[in-house]
């Protein structure tokens, strides 16, 4: 039978790197995907033959078709683990002064830079439907179950207030792995977000790193600790796992208040799908 196959995103450096090097140990075949391609050929030619580099930028949803294509051709028509990981931070700031607001041509503001929510969060979603499609047609090959983990973060769970997009992102991708991921398990795929604490990495601003104290650092090994409980159980799904130095925590979503929430958020469900069954008709989009 062919090796399994996964694709780790931002895997040219910090926490995609060390996802890669871990599911390469485990015997997957790896497709190291990342914006940067010295580093991601790097980390490819480092691991061995059984890893390949493929130059993505995520946030174009055609890069990312692409990638998953090539990856599910390259290991013989399967693909099984996409770590949708690659991130940044906020490219401006919504804080901005005044005196960086800039007007069009019609005295219009411009448009604050939301890129990070393109690649922390669209990207995110777009992978999955994207590894959806390819998990389906990975039987033949020996595949036709898969693990989805994306990459939150503690900021997914509190906020940063350096950060608010950063922040709106993160609890996104939250939100679309509890909703999801207990759905796509019927088909045996599971859903799953990490929520790192504080790893240095090449995320995080120089002097942040010079400052930050050392107890309070996560290591690598405890993600791949997240890894591991991901792919011990084909039924753990629609998690928010926590990372906070060696330990994995897993997180519920916040409490009900009163039992007419607890009885929306348990009971109303089948009221929900008859009302989805056919998309809901909207005027004018
Ligand atoms: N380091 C931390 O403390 C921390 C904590 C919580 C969450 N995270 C999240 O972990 C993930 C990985 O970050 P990291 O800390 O390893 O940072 P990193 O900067 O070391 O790695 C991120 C990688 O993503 C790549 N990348 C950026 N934009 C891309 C794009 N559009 N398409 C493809 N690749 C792209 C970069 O080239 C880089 O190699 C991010 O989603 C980040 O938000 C990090």
């Amino acid at each position: 039978m062919s090796k399994p196959v996964a694709i780790v995103t931002g895997a040219g450096s910090g926490i995609g790197e060390a996802v890669a090097i871990h599911l390469y140990k485990k015997g997957y075949k790896v497709v190291v995907a990342d914006l940067n391609s010295t580093a991601g050929e790097n980390v490819a030619s480092t691991l061995g033959p059984d890893a390949l580099f493929v130059q993505t930028d995520v946030s174009s949803y055609r890069s990312q078709a692409q990638l998953l294509k090539k990856a599910y051709e390259w290991g013989g028509n399967r693909v099984d683990f996409f770590h949708a990981n690659a991130g940044i931070d906020d490219r401006q700031n919504l804080y901005d002064s005044e005196e960086k607001e800039e007007l069009d041509e019609d005295g219009l503001l411009k448009p604050l830079n939301t890129k990070t929510m393109e690649v922390n969060l669209e990207a995110v979603i777009q992978g999955l439907w994207l590894f959806k499609y390819y998990v389906r047609r990975s039987k033949e090959a020996g595949g036709g179950k898969g693990h989805f983990v994306a990459t939150s973060s503690s900021a997914g769970l509190y906020h940063m207030p350096q950060c608010p997009q950063y922040t709106a992102s993160k609890y996104g991708v939250i939100g679309l792995c509890r909703a999801a991921g207990p759905v796509f398990v019927k088909e045996g795929i599971t859903v799953n977000a990490i929520c790192p604490a504080f790893i240095p990495t090449n995320l995080c601003p120089p002097e942040v790193l010079k400052r930050w104290p050392k107890e309070h650092i996560t290591p690598l090994s405890t993600v791949n600790k997240a890894i591991d409980a991901f792919l011990a159980d084909g039924t753990l799904t629609g998690q928010a796992v926590e990372l906070s130095q060696e330990n994995i925590y897993f997180r519920e979503q916040v409490d009900w208040p009163n039992e007419s929430q607890r009885w929306i958020g348990t009971k109303s469900n089948e009221i929900w799908d008859v009302g989805y069954q056919e998309p809901p008709k909207r005027e004018g989009y």
